[in-house]
């Protein structure tokens, strides 16, 4: 059957593909924080996962602000890095798995989350810089990819506690895939970030301290944070940390952190990392 051995989150901040894709990972500005996924590399090497179920947040880049789904699964073959205005990221293009996708949106909606299904879909930062981050720059994706927009650009975004369940859920329904697969969580967006307004580059580093110690030790608490708190907190943009929580919900109640990585500036905002494992390698 498939298991689900670890989760990833990270940030995709724009300007990260941009220093990837310009050759300016060395700068002393970049530098640090490429350092800090030289382990996560490493270990993604190591634990090399057959599909990610990828949550991410499209920006008004595949879903204008006419149909903006809540929760979507992307089904298709294969999903095109999109045009953000500057051409489309020199990146390959990312390799879906419509039979498992098609499973996932069965088993979820019967479950009662009424996702919205997806056939055909470019894909933008919130889904390329993540892979970038982990993989680098190969010729090919390494895995084969599910991507999982969820709406956090338009308000109301879904809570944390929905998030959380939505976790939960997808965690029986990939067990129920009667294929030998090792699949990957990832939870992206975050951390800090406000990108308008008076308060635009607000950072504020206690509260990602312990949300990544709430998400690592205690989700449930992590998912009964209200909207408010995260914007008043963080910045109107960390609400893209319920993203976070689906990837938790995912996993089991103890984790095995494995690596953690924040740092701040890349663009105004704060970058949060964190790789958690699975006991017993996701077996039941
Ligand atoms: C920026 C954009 C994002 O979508 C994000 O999550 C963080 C930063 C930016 O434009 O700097
Ligand atoms: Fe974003």
């Amino acid at each position: 059957m498939a298991r689900i051995t670890a989760g990833v989150t990270a940030s995709h901040i724009p300007a990260i593909a941009a220093a990837i894709d310009q050759g300016k990972t060395r700068d002393a500005y970049w530098a640090p924080l490429f350092q800090g996924f030289e382990f996560s590399k490493r270990w993604i090497a190591e634990h090399r996962p057959d599909v990610i179920f990828l949550v991410y947040n499209d920006h008004a880049t595949a879903f204008t602000p006419e149909i903006i789904p809540t929760f979507a699964i992307g089904c298709a073959e294969r999903f095109t890095p999109a045009d953000e205005g500057w051409g489309p990221r020199p990146v390959p293009v990312v390799q879906g798995y419509p039979e498992f996708a098609s499973h996932l949106a069965q088993a979820l909606i019967q479950a009662d989350f009424d996702l919205t299904i997806v056939n055909r879909m470019d894909v933008d930062h919130g889904l390329t810089v993540p892979l970038s981050l982990m993989f680098g720059e190969p010729a090919a994706w390494p895995c084969r990819v599910i991507p999982f927009p969820v709406n956090v650009i338009q308000y109301p975004p879904p809570s944390g506690r929905r998030c959380y369940q939505l976790g939960r859920a997808l965690r029986r329904a990939v067990e129920l895939f009667d294929e030998d697969l090792n699949v990957h969580v990832w939870g992206t967006g975050g951390m800090s970030h406000q990108l308008q307004g008076k308060r635009a580059g607000l950072i504020n580093r206690e509260f990602d301290a312990r949300f990544m110690d709430l998400i690592v030790h205690d989700p449930e608490r992590a998912a009964q944070i209200p909207h408010i708190e995260y914007v008043r907190e963080a910045g109107s943009e960390a609400i893209e940390l319920v993203m976070w929580l689906i990837m938790r919900g995912a996993l089991a109640e103890q984790v095995h952190e494995v690596y953690r990585f924040y740092h701040v500036p890349a663009s105004n905002t704060a970058v949060g990392h964190l790789i958690l494992e699975n006991p017993a390698g996701g077996k039941p």
